[in-house]
């Protein structure tokens, strides 16, 4: 059993073969993003300075200690990558060279240890090697790969923990959200809420980032709405939703998606499409939206689509932003006349509320990119070569 990527030392201990998948996953087994697990995980330890212990072994709880650090003080980064089957039936990795940056970028805000990205790379390789009939086959489906780090040190001092996992699962998961792309989504605007702040881990997907911004996204969802939409904390400019970057459309098909700031996280759907500014028929440009020149021109339609980018998402239409009747924002937006009353609630809509052209268009490319249906920018996709059989 060779590796190409060359992670030494790499064990296998897999599910006896009559107790994993046998077959591919068909249509009404498919489940929506993130719910559903393969056969494998994979596992490395850190510990006296040195990572150890890598290991591809069936999916399991873990054993971990009550006063594991991250438990308590919430130490731990994630990472999220698309793997997709081609028309040759092979399987190929979207950018992951990106991810395995982040993860290390994200080590660095946290006061965690970096993994050589050699060592990420082969992991996410071996493990979709040995569970590739997870893959979906299916549309608009892919495997969602889930490198996680954690600190695991048992002791209660706030300090960074001496020792940590890294585990990375795998979710054949299908459209992030129910109505797939056709639906525009709803966003709720907060100006009471923030999940990041100036001087702090935004730029990290750092999982207590995730944990402030569920309470508004509750309130959110109670309303109708699928995202959160962040201001940065001055109030003044538009950041990013909980779970995707955000992108403006002029009517001239001009995108324009915020800088990536201390409280904006550096996307990599957004950093492809900035990529393919030129390319394609796409105009797209980093600049910080300031919240009232963006509302003024959802209202007089100079802005006529908004888009959210993401891994799990992928890109997927705006079609209104909604607003809490409880943030003072509301009232002044109302009081202004640049929002209407819809269904009970202050509304901006965007454009006609539909699917924009523009967003349909960046969609179909970049989709297209990672399907294998347009050619790849040299170096975007990485096929899992087939090193593993037993
Ligand atoms: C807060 C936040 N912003 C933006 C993104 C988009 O990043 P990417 O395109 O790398 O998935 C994500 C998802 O990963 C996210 O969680």
């Amino acid at each position: 059993m060779v590796n190409s990527y060359n992670l030494k030392d790499l064990v296998y201990q897999l599910k006896p073969k009559a107790e994993r998948r046998q077959k591919p996953l068909a249509d009404d087994e498919l489940m929506a993003f993130g719910k559903m697990f393969t056969d494998h995980m994979f596992l490395i330890d850190y510990k006296d300075g040195n990572w150890i212990n890598a290991r591809i072994v069936p999916l399991q709880a873990l054993q971990i200690h009550p006063a594991a650090k991250v438990l308590h003080y919430a130490q731990t980064l994630f990472e999220g990558i698309k793997a997709y089957m081609h028309q040759d039936n092979e399987v190929y990795l979207f950018r992951p060279d990106m991810n395995a940056n982040r993860v290390n970028r994200s080590a660095d805000i946290l006061a965690m240890p970096n993994l050589p990205l050699e060592i990420q790379i082969a992991a996410y390789h071996a493990l979709i090697d040995v569970d590739r009939i997870w893959v979906p086959r299916q549309e608009d489906a892919s495997l969602y790969v889930r490198p996680n780090m954690f600190a695991t040190q048992a002791e209660f001092g706030v300090s960074p923990s001496t020792t940590y996992t890294l585990c990375v699962t795998l979710s054949p998961s299908g459209p992030y959200y129910p109505g797939g792309f056709n639906t525009p989504i709803k966003l709720l605007l907060t100006s009471l809420y923030h999940r990041v702040a100036k001087g702090g881990t935004g730029q990290a997907k750092a999982g207590g980032n995730y944990a402030a911004s569920l309470r508004p996204f509750e309130i959110g969802r109670r309303l109708g709405s699928k995202q959160v939409l962040f201001l940065d904390a001055s109030g003044i400019y538009v950041s990013e939703t909980g779970a995707m970057n955000i992108g403006t459309i002029d009517a001239d098909g001009q995108i324009v998606t915020p800088p990536f700031t201390d409280e904006v996280l550096p996307g990599i759907t957004t950093t492809s499409v900035l990529e393919l500014n030129g390319k394609h028929k796409l105009k797209v440009i980093q600049e910080p939206i300031r919240l009232d020149e963006m509302v003024e021109r959802i209202y007089s339609r100079t802005i006529t689509e908004m888009c959210g980018f993401g891994t799990a998402a992928s890109v997927s239409s705006v079609g209104r932003i909604i607003l809490d009747t409880h943030d003072p924002l509301s009232a002044k937006l109302l009081q202004e006349e640049k929002i209407i009353m819809e269904d009970g609630q202050p509304t901006l809509i965007i454009g006609n509320g539909e699917v924009g052209e523009m967003t349909k268009h960046v969609y179909t490319v970049l989709t297209g990119i990672q399907r294998g249906k347009i050619p790849a920018p040299d170096g975007w996709l990485q096929k899992v070569e087939r090193n593993f059989s037993d």
